[in-house]
């Protein structure tokens, strides 16, 4: 029996002080080695981290870069070049993504110069749905160039349609697994399935850095010299340069960072799921909340655990939950296409967006650090019982 009295600290969505304690010794000797050696840009942890998240992934090329909006960009302006002989896509080149994402997502489009497309999301996981791509692009032929799946809270999409439907229609697919390094679709690591994939190393990532840092991965050696000219001013010669380009380096101390990290990513994601489990198992069956789909072969990370509170009750079980000093956050609480930046003709809408919608009304994200006490997932789930009065 859980006693009131056990937890009267805040429970913070992640604890990053209490991860770095765990790793200190890893993180301190790869930062103490940076220190030694003075090569801050590029230095040598760059290429190491590059060489060592490839065979983690099983991917043929890994570039590092400055964030996981630059690695959407990179890569979509890559393709860009390589498939249009153009610096930049049209803007009657569509992409078709989901409006229930972070922000970056199309914002990566507008920057590569093509138009987004939002597709509604299959309400079950979140995720885009198979059905409404084909529905849009079946009546839009020829205007199409590619799809960006959002693996969205570290939950793998249904790969198996989209590839084969992509390559029927001469589609590319950029993966965008910000959210879930580590997952796989049927053992392959996603990210390694579309021609290209990006990964955020933002701090709360499940594999984060100590500040903004992002990896393209890619087994096509075209794309993968493209983005490397790109982040580095658009040239493989810094004085010399072929492309537009920006300065999207990763730098070498956030790469030493990672590099030790990256040792603990698979303990670290089983960890999620053992939290996801507990989660489960204290709320299945509770009326008025549903919790995470499991999918067949589409495996799930847990960057996020989020349930749905229907009824119109979530802001009050926020609010019940952040008065027992336990954090919640609301990912994503406006869907794409409702954003300024998306209006004025820059975005379409590719049919009903009303799941989107929906979702950012009732999805809640609970507290999942990785190196929680069962006893505190045991006290946020006795709060959410308390708020739906079960005892
Ligand atoms: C789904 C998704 N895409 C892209 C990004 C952008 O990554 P970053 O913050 O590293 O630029 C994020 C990160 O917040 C994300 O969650």
């Amino acid at each position: 029996m859980l006693k009131e009295t056990t937890v009267t600290k805040q429970l913070p969505m992640l604890d990053l002080r209490l991860e770095y304690e765990y790793m200190k010794a890893d993180i301190d000797s790869a930062i103490s080695r940076c220190l030694d050696h003075q090569k801050w840009i590029l230095g040598p942890e760059v290429s190491e981290l590059e060489q060592n998240v490839a065979a983690y992934l099983g991917a043929s090329h890994c570039i590092g870069c400055s964030s996981g909006t630059d690695a959407l960009v990179l890569a979509l302006r890559a393709i860009a070049i390589k498939t249009r002989g153009a610096e930049f896509f049209d803007r009657a080149d569509q992409v078709i993504t989901t409006p229930f994402t972070f922000t970056a997502t199309g914002d990566a489009i507008l920057r590569a110069g093509a138009t987004p497309v939002f597709v509604d999301i299959d309400p079950s996981t979140f995720n885009i749905s198979m059905e409404n791509i084909k529905k849009y692009v079946s009546g839009n032929r020829g205007k199409v160039a590619g799809i960006i799946p959002v693996h969205l809270y570290g939950q793998a999409c249904d790969m198996q349609e989209m590839v084969s439907f992509a390559m029927e229609n001469g589609l590319f697919i950029v993966e965008d697994v910000a959210q879930a390094f580590g997952s796989d679709w049927k053992s392959k690591k996603l990210g390694t399935i579309g021609d290209a994939g990006c990964y955020s190393f933002f701090p709360s990532k499940n594999l984060g850095g100590f500040g903004d840092a992002g990896m393209v991965a890619t087994n096509d050696g075209v794309i993968a010299e493209l983005a490397r000219m790109l982040l580095k001013h658009g040239g493989k010669d810094k004085y010399n340069v072929d492309h537009v380009g920006y300065n999207a380096r990763i730098d070498t101390l956030h790469a030493a960072v990672l590099l030790a990290k990256l040792k603990y990513i698979d303990e670290f994601n089983s960890r999620r799921k053992k939290i996801a489990a507990i989660y489960r198992e204290q709320l299945e069956g509770m009326d008025g909340i549903g919790l995470p789909a499991e999918t067949d072969g589409c495996h799930h990370v847990f960057h996020q655990y989020t349930i749905r509170v229907g009824g119109g009750s979530r802001d009050l079980l926020q609010a019940h939950l952040s008065g027992n000093h336990i954090s919640t956050m609301v990912y994503y609480p406006v869907p794409l296409h409702d954003m300024l930046v998306f209006k004025n003709g820059r975005a379409i809408e590719g049919g009903d967006l009303s799941c989107s919608e929906k979702a950012a009304t009732e999805v809640l994200s609970l507290p999942i650090e990785p190196l929680m006490e069962k006893e505190d997932v045991l006290f946020v789930c006795a709060k959410i019982k308390d708020f739906f009065g079960i005892r």
